[in-house]
């Protein structure tokens, strides 16, 4: 069944309204039907979006100094392969791959072969390094709309149109910690932290790095971003309606990264270091990956320097994207996070 019919059906059997945490989960990752779950090509210049691994090796590569300091890394939501297929490249380690998409996974087996084990599920004691570049940011939210009158969950109904419903349980108290001026509508990502919770739980010793597009709370629930954070993608068009072309496109919301970190420090963990993506990747040697590359050869040289530009530049990935790392049992600090460690704005 398509998705639109699938999660139409879904509202009716549920009598009208689903959360909207619902609604993405079914849009996303719903097996056969979810934008994740089917064969669209998403990744790169021909699909909707392009990440840093799909920009080229640089990302990889100057990642890969951050984490030879491990001797296994485990990768969720590999996307593509690209950074798995760079990584395995540059260092010599065990890698593992826990991916939720079953087409993904089946592209990731096709590109990297029997160099990666794939996992099902986290493992338990797990020591290394887990990365999960643009991954939480596809993790389902719940959408809150705080009123004169009351604070409301925003879920979905008949025809795939927003209907409120009084907040009630953990959402109403997550939401009630957050002081933004009604009218004022925004996300809040339950499941992200619960994700969070259970990678901290399955760590036995060592770091789990989250890359994304994102913000600490006072900044995403900054009194002006008062329509919230949701974006979808297209065609590398973005636009803020995410019933459009459910399963037929990416559906996002910024990382609220104080909330990561509380639900990591909850589940007993430490914060080893927090920096935007500009921060990590120069702390990490980005120019002297850079400097490797045979800057006489201009055919070759301009392309890496585009990809420099794209990662570390403010009005493009540089400011926007922060690099948190959460451990256990870790001593000493983290390379990519020797300057400008921003743990305090959290
Ligand atoms: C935006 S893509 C990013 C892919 C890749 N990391 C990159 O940077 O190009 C999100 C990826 O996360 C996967 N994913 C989403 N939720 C996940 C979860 N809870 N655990 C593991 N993978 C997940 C998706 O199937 C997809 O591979």
């Amino acid at each position: 069944m398509q998705a639109r019919a699938r999660i139409l059906a879904e509202i009716e059997q549920a009598g009208g309204w689903i959360p909207f945490a619902r609604y993405m989960q079914l849009a996303l990752h719903e097996p056969g039907s979810g934008y994740y779950a089917s064969g669209a090509r998403k990744f790169g210049p021909e699909g909707d979006f392009v990440t840093a691994p799909e920009l080229g090796k640089l990302f990889g590569r100057t990642l890969a100094r951050q984490l030879a300091a491990f001797p296994r890394i485990l990768e969720l939501g590999a996307g593509s392969g690209a950074l798995a297929e760079v990584l395995l490249e540059t260092l010599d380690c065990d890698y593992l791959i826990l991916e939720t998409s079953s087409e993904l996974k089946e592209r990731q087996r096709a590109r990297l072969g029997s160099r990666v084990t794939f996992l099902d599920a986290m493992p338990a004691d797990f020591r290394g390094a887990i990365v999960a570049n643009e991954v939480a940011d596809a993790i389902p939210v719940h959408v809150v709309s705080w009123q004169e009158g009351g604070i409301f969950e925003r879920g979905v109904g008949p025809g795939l149109a927003w209907a409120d419903r009084p907040a009630q349980g953990e959402l109403l108290e997550a939401a009630r910690a957050i002081p933004v001026p009604a009218p004022y509508v925004s996300e809040v990502g339950l499941l992200a932290r619960a994700w969070l919770r259970h990678l901290v739980e399955s760590l036995a010793e060592g770091a789990i790095f989250v890359i994304d597009y994102g913000f600490p709370r006072h900044e995403y629930y900054h009194p002006q971003r008062s329509s919230g954070t949701l974006m979808s993608h297209f065609r590398h068009r973005s636009h803020a309606d995410p019933f459009a072309r459910p399963g037929g496109e990416d559906v996002t919301a910024h990382v609220d990264f104080s909330a990561l970190t509380r639900a990591a420090q909850d589940a007993g963990a430490e914060v080893l270091g927090y920096a935007t993506q500009a921060q990590f990747l120069v702390n990490c040697g980005i120019t002297e990956v850079l400097a490797e590359s045979n800057v006489e050869n201009a055919l070759r040289y301009a392309p890496i320097a585009a990809q420099a530009q794209k990662l570390l530049s403010p009005a493009e990935m540089g400011e926007l994207f922060k690099v948190l790392a959460i451990g256990r049992g870790i001593t000493g600090p983290l390379l990519g996070f020797t300057r400008g460690n921003r743990v305090h704005t959290l």
